[in-house]
């Protein structure tokens, strides 16, 4: 399996080009369910998890096509879904366990067809991560859900009918799941307590050019008037909220100035805040955003993750690395995800003072980390070790690079164009 070999010590210097958004794009693949017309998706990202989507879908009976080469005023990649005929409703567990957000395909299907087997995703490396709120969601529009086998099977032979849903806590996917589900359900629907992260507020211009009518995404409350059917639609997915920080965090802890391309600033938002708090100057241009550090060392700050807008829990890892070598203390609490902090050991190989406690940790900055093998079993641990490594004295070895591929394009290549002495080592199996 591949390593990334990293040696640390250099600023970063330049600019980065931010990728279409994963956590945008799988949502809005399976959206593509819900019409036998194309939906054409442009600037998405070329990663592992669309490549894991894709083959679900196929299986579901879509065709797959990529019409057009990426270009310079259009970067991205374009893909062509079309389900012009749903061939099986079932997504089967051996897709499912690979990729979470598979159970994404639950409330198109219903939607469509009246009915969809979907595998329970099973257990997850940061918790245990139930479903019970997207299967809610789908009751309250009219759908009978038994659990058999390990599978969700949901059924509404004469259709979905509007209801109103409301989730006792914040969810991105069970939200997704009942906006597609809404979308063709008979009469008027409400979304209470609905996440308003920016995916959220995507996939529902992504539907609404299909013919849906939704309105109020990005608040609390979102309303859907259900229509009989949608209609084929192009749609260019937003910017890379999580991949914006990883690189706003990268220039910070490696020093230097990154300019992120086709970024956007309010949406990260409270990234961007907290990194003010530390010493990091943080600048909104016309395309992108401007990260720069001249500070020696940075000052250590509390935060929290929250729902959005508040900080995210996607770069929770990445914050704490940079928290690590901060001057001071700081402490960070998960609200979000149970068992979110196994980069913490690792940090702790290369010389982090961190001690976590039910759901928040300490850390005591160290003025320097030491560069050391280490590995992660989740896409955002690991990135949050490359970045350690990237301040480290010497040389860090990321092993398990799959999980990076996961959710970073060519992230070895971007940060080595800005300076970084860091390169992928083929491995032996
Ligand atoms: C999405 C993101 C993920 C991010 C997360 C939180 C995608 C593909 N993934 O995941 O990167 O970390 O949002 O911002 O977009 N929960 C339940 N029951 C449910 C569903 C969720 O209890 O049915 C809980 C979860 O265990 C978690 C919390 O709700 O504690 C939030 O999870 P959710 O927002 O659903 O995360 P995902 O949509 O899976």
């Amino acid at each position: 399996m591949d390593k990334i070999r990293i040696r640390g010590g250099r600023p970063l210097q330049g600019s980065i080009q931010i990728g279409g958004a994963k956590n945008a794009a799988l949502p809005l693949m399976t959206a593509c369910l819900l019409t036998d017309e194309p939906l054409v998706l442009k600037n998405l990202p070329f990663l592992v998890d669309i490549t894991t989507l894709s083959h679900l879908l196929v299986q579901h009976g879509v065709s797959v096509t990529m019409p057009g080469a990426e270009s310079a005023d259009e970067p991205g990649h374009v893909l062509e879904l079309r389900a012009k005929r749903i061939v099986s409703t079932t997504a089967p567990y051996d897709l499912v366990r690979r990729m979470r957000a598979s159970v994404l395909v639950l409330g198109p299907l219903v939607a469509r067809i009246g009915q969809a087997r979907v595998s329970l995703p099973g257990g997850c490396a940061i918790g245990t991560r139930p479903v019970d709120l997207h299967i809610k969601a789908l009751e309250a529009l009219g759908a009978t859900i038994a659990i058999e086998k390990g599978y969700i099977h949901a059924t509404a032979p004469k259709g979905l009918k509007g209801g109103e849903i409301v989730f006792p806590t914040v969810s991105v996917g069970a939200t997704e799941n009942a906006l597609m589900a809404a979308a063709l359900a008979e009469g008027e629907s409400v979304i209470v307590n609905a996440a308003r992260e920016p995916e959220i507020g995507d996939l529902a211009r992504c539907l609404n050019s299909m013919g849906a009518r939704i309105e109020g995404a990005g608040s609390e409350r979102i309303t859907v008037t259900g229509v009989p059917r949608l209609h084929g639609a192009t749609h260019s997915v937003i910017p890379d909220r999580i991949e914006t920080g990883t690189y706003m965090m990268a220039a910070a802890i490696a020093g230097g100035e990154l300019e992120l391309v086709g970024a956007s600033y309010d949406m990260v938002a409270a990234a961007a805040r907290a990194l003010e708090g530390t010493g990091v100057a943080v600048e909104r241009l016309p395309a992108g955003i401007k990260v720069s550090r001249r500070a020696n060392r940075l000052k250590g700050i509390d935060i929290a993750t929250a729902p959005f807008p508040g900080f995210p829990t996607d770069l929770q890892a990445q914050f704490m690395a940079l928290m690590a070598t901060a001057d001071g203390d700081s402490i960070i609490t998960e609200t979000i995800f149970e068992n979110r902090f196994m980069h913490v050991p690792e940090l702790n190989r290369m010389g982090a003072d961190i001690n976590v406690q039910g759901a928040s940790a300490s850390i005591r900055g160290v003025a320097k980390l030491n560069g050391a093998p280490v590995m992660a079993t989740d896409l955002r641990a690991s990135v949050s070790l490359v970045l350690a490594g990237l301040a480290a004295e010497g040389e860090t070895l990321v092993n398990r690079v799959y999980h990076l591929d996961r959710g970073y394009e060519r992230l070895e290549a971007k940060l080595a164009a800005c300076g970084a002495a860091i390169e992928r080592v083929a491995g032996e199996g």
